[in-house]
């Protein structure tokens, strides 16, 4: 494959053209970006870790039955995916409380949920990406009636998948985000990313963070974060 055609350069990822129509190539940057965009800067070997462990996270959610982008990572910082038709929303899956929740609704960090809880948010960077419920969704015909009932189930399915494999190694999933589109044959398939750019993950034990909070919150070992996070899935 060469990275010739460049289809749409992200925040954190570049998408290039493959010579399958099919296909397309999305390289993971070491650039890193928050509150939406006002703080940048660059983590160094974050795209080989994220490209490293989406491509883990997606073929462990492949053996449990769930339907993901993932073709195979061809460069160190880049996967080969299937081209799909992404649904305009976020899917974020809650299992304790911190973040944009904790701000909204006045949780606690750490507060563990009675059960998983799951947010939508428009992906609509001139308006912020606001959280949306299921009547805006319904509303704004941003998802199917039918296929928002499977993309919950889905969320759910990958959220009990990740958990254990995590808890397995020392890890709580605090929260995460997800996001799903069409494939050519009307499939919904798991595409995007699973990293700690997308992702909250805590020590288990000392609760340290290792994920991008480091990087939003100023918090050091930003680069070690990630790195731990890749040692942790490889395991
Ligand atoms: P939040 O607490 O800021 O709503 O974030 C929830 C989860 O979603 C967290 O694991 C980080 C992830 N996330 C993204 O992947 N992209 C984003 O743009 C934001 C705001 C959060
Ligand atoms: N990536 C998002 C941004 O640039 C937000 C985040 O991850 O905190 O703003």
């Amino acid at each position: 494959m060469t990275r010739e055609n460049k289809l749409y350069e992200g925040k954190a990822k570049i998408v290039w053209a493959t010579e399958d129509p099919n296909e397309v190539a999305q390289q993971f940057k070491d650039d890193a970006t928050a509150f939406d965009g006002k703080k940048k800067g660059q983590i160094a070997r974050k795209g080989v870790c994220n490209a490293r462990i989406s491509a883990i996270l997606f073929r462990l959610l492949e053996e449990h039955g769930i339907a993901t982008q993932l073709v195979d990572l061809i460069f160190e910082d880049t996967l080969l995916c299937k081209k799909l038709q992404m649904y305009p929303v976020e899917v974020v899956v809650r299992n304790y409380a911190a973040g944009s929740i904790c701000k909204r609704l006045g949780f606690e960090e750490g507060a563990q949920m009675k059960q998983p809880l799951l947010e939508f948010f428009l992906k609509n960077d001139s308006l912020g990406d606001p959280l949306v419920t299921e009547v805006h969704i319904e509303e704004l015909a941003l998802v199917g009636g039918e296929e928002l009932g499977e993309i919950k189930r889905l969320a759910l399915k990958i959220n009990a998948v990740l958990s254990k494999f995590f808890a397995e190694r020392g890890v709580m999933l605090v929260d995460f985000k997800l996001e799903f589109g069409k494939d050519s044959e009307g499939n919904i398939v798991l595409g995007d990313e699973i990293s700690p750019d997308t992702c909250r993950f805590w020590d288990a034990n000392t609760k340290k963070k290792l994920d991008k909070d480091r990087f939003r919150r100023d918090l050091g070992d930003v680069e070690e974060a990630y790195a731990e996070m890749l040692k942790r899935v490889e395991k």
